[in-house]
């Protein structure tokens, strides 16, 4: 039986593919028999940890040795007290990308032999739209194709660079952007004079919002900016910047740090964030690097690396190529989605109701419609997991009936193991008590406002 989080997988496969929150790890089952070249996962396997190591030592001493680039120190203590993480302000080498001649010879061998085994397995979403192109063109309709933009390459760096500043009234605070080709930079001239900080990453689609990122690749730390981009209701109009989610906790920062332009982040913070927006990020022995993440979350995020397949399919022999993840029960393919949706085991104990509506599969894991029909709800029940999300009430409705509908009719469809219509009247049925005929969502998965205009349908159905 699968583990929380792990794919089901066939017996036989070469490798097992654990889908830990955050990112993929590859472990050689039957080394022997791997058809990956072997020496590269061994080397990734075996050297990971002590390479992770041996990279951290190099990286915080080639910190050192640009510190003459530094201009801002921690911040002496003071302020809020339950304030951590005061991080340095670093350089502004709006090029601060890691080299890999910095790195150890061991730590070199490890990274080329992942970047090998990256490019190896994976074949990324444009190799499969020849063949799929429904799944494709549904994907590229999802935010599932967005969660994660480079900066310089995003509509929102020219909107900003367009605009030139933007001025957070919270903190009086002005903002300055300016854009090149391949940077993106803001500045806070009255707080930081002299720092700027070049932004990497612009995570999510806009559905909802999209929160830019910072990452130094020298240090492994980071920054979520005070500013996020909001659609408007007006969709006509361009998108508005204000405020992002939950930083409001800063309002009150110390001049001269890091808080000048968000909350600061450590490695496994950027790790989190990348992991869950992206299909491959490299794993924690190796350092976070921009050239090693494939973004968004791709169709190999879901499927498994696919590479064998694609090239199988082009002679003709897709079937030859076994999918190295499948999804055997609701319950597997939850866990899926689980992983960057989140499920019980990854919420914090002391989540708000408000907090709790976001995560879908925690939601559904606890409604009855789920526990007591086991195996025939799941995500896709109600969502093709490709495409964006279906706004269409009655078919959102019939769903629901299909289950709880109809007072001649039971639920008994779903709850035999076969789809056979013929047990479709037969079985006990549960209809609403209370308005029968309504917006079943309406009541029993009501939208749970969560921040700064953004709301989530509950996910656990129940009794209002
Ligand atoms: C040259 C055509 C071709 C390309 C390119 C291709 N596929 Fe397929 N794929 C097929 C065919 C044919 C089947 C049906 C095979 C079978 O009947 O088992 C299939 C089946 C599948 C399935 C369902 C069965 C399974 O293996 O899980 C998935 C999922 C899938 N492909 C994903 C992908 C992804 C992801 C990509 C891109 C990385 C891709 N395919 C690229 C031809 C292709
Ligand atoms: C690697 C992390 C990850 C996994 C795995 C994942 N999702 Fe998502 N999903 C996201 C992110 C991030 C977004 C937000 C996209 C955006 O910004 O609009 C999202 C958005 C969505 C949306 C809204 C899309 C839209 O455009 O309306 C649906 C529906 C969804 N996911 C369903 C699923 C289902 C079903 C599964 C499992 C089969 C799944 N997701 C697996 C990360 C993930
Ligand atoms: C555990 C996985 C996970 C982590 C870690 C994570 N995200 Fe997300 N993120 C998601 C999912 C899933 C969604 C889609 C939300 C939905 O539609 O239910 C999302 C949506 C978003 C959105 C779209 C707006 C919204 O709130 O829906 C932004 C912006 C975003 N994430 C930024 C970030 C940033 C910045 C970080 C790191 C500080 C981060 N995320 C870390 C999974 C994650
Ligand atoms: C968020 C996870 C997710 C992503 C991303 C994703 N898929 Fe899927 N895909 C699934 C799930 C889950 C199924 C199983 C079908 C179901 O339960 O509806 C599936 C089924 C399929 C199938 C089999 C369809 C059938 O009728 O049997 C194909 C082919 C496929 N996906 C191709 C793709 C391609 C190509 C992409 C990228 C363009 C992609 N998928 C992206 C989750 C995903
Ligand atoms: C796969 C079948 C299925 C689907 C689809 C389904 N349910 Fe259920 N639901 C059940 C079962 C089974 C129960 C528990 C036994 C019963 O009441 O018949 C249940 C229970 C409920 C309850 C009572 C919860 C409680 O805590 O007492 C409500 C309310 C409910 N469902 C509403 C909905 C709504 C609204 C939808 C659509 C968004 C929906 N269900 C979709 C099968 C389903
Ligand atoms: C019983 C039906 C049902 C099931 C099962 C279901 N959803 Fe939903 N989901 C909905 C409805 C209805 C909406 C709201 C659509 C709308 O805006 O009208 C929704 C919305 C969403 C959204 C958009 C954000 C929001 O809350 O509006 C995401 C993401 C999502 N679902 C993911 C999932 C995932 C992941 C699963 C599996 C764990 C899942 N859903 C299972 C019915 C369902
Ligand atoms: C106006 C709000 C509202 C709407 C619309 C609504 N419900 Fe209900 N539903 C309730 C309330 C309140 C109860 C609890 C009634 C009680 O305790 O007597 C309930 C009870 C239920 C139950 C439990 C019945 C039982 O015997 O335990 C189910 C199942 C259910 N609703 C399904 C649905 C479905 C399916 C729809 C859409 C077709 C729907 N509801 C529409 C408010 C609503």
């Amino acid at each position: 039986m699968a583990s929380k989080n792990a794919l089901v997988f066939r017996e036989d496969d070469e490798t097992t593919i654990a889908v830990l929150p955050h990112l993929f790890v590859f472990v050689p089952k039957k080394p022997a028999t791997i058809s990956l070249p072997p020496i590269s996962i061994r080397i990734v396997i075996a050297s990971a940890l002590l390479a992770g190591m041996v990279a951290w030592a190099v990286l915080n001493a080639a910190s050192v040795s640009i510190s003459n680039q530094e201009f801002v120190r921690n911040s002496p203590p003071g302020g809020s007290a339950n304030r951590t993480n005061r991080h340095e302000v670093h350089a502004v080498n709006p090029d601060r990308r890691l080299r890999v001649e910095n790195l150890p010879p061991r730590a070199q061998q490890s990274l080329f032999a992942w970047r090998n085994f990256v490019s190896n397995t994976f074949a990324g979403d444009q190799a499969c739209a020849e063949c799929h192109a429904a799944e494709y063109a549904a994907h590229q309709r999802s935010g599932h194709s967005r969660t994660l933009t480079l900066m310089p390459q995003s509509d929102l760096a020219s909107t900003l660079s367009n605009q030139g500043v933007y001025k957070d009234s919270r903190r009086e605070q002005q903002f300055t952007f300016t854009a090149t080709e391949d940077t993106f930079v803001v500045r806070d001239d009255s707080n930081a004079p002299g720092v700027a900080v070049p932004v990497t990453w612009l995570l999510g689609s806009g559905t909802h919002a999209q929160t830019p990122i910072a990452v130094d690749e020298i240090t492994q730390k980071g920054v979520e900016l005070r500013w996020s981009s909001f659609p408007r209701h007006d969709a006509t109009r361009p998108s508005e910047i204000g405020l992002t989610p939950d930083h409001e906790r800063f309002d009150d920062f110390q001049q001269g740090s890091i808080e000048c332009f968000g909350r600061p982040l450590d490695s496994s913070d950027i790790r989190a964030c990348l992991g869950c927006h992206s299909t491959v990020t490299s794993p924690p022995s190796l350092p976070i690097m921009e050239s090693m993440v494939i973004a968004n979350v791709g169709c190999e995020r879901c499927h498994g690396p696919r590479k064998d397949h694609v090239d199988l399919a082009n002679q003709g022999l897709a079937e030859q190529a076994k999918p190295r993840l499948k999804y055997e029960n609701a319950e597997s393919y939850m866990n899926t989605c689980a992983a960057c949706h989140r499920d019980e085991t990854s919420v914090h104990p002391s989540a708000t109701p408000d907090e709790l509506a976001r995560f879908q599969p925690y939601g559904i894991k606890r409604s009855r419609c789920y526990l007591e029909s086991p195996g025939h709800l799941t995500c896709s029940t109600c969502h093709d997991p490709h495409d964006t999300v279906s706004h269409d009430r009655a078919s959102s409705i019939a769903q629901c009936q299909r289950c709880h509908g109809n007072p001649d009719h039971g639920s008994g469809y779903y709850r035999s193991a076969d789809h056979d219509a013929a047990t479709f009247a037969d079985a006990p049925q549960a209809v609403c008590t209370h308005e029968p005929t309504g917006d079943c969502i309406e009541c029993h998965m009501p939208a749970v406002p969560w921040s700064e205009g953004i709301s989530f349908h509950d996910h656990w159905i129940r009794i209002p």
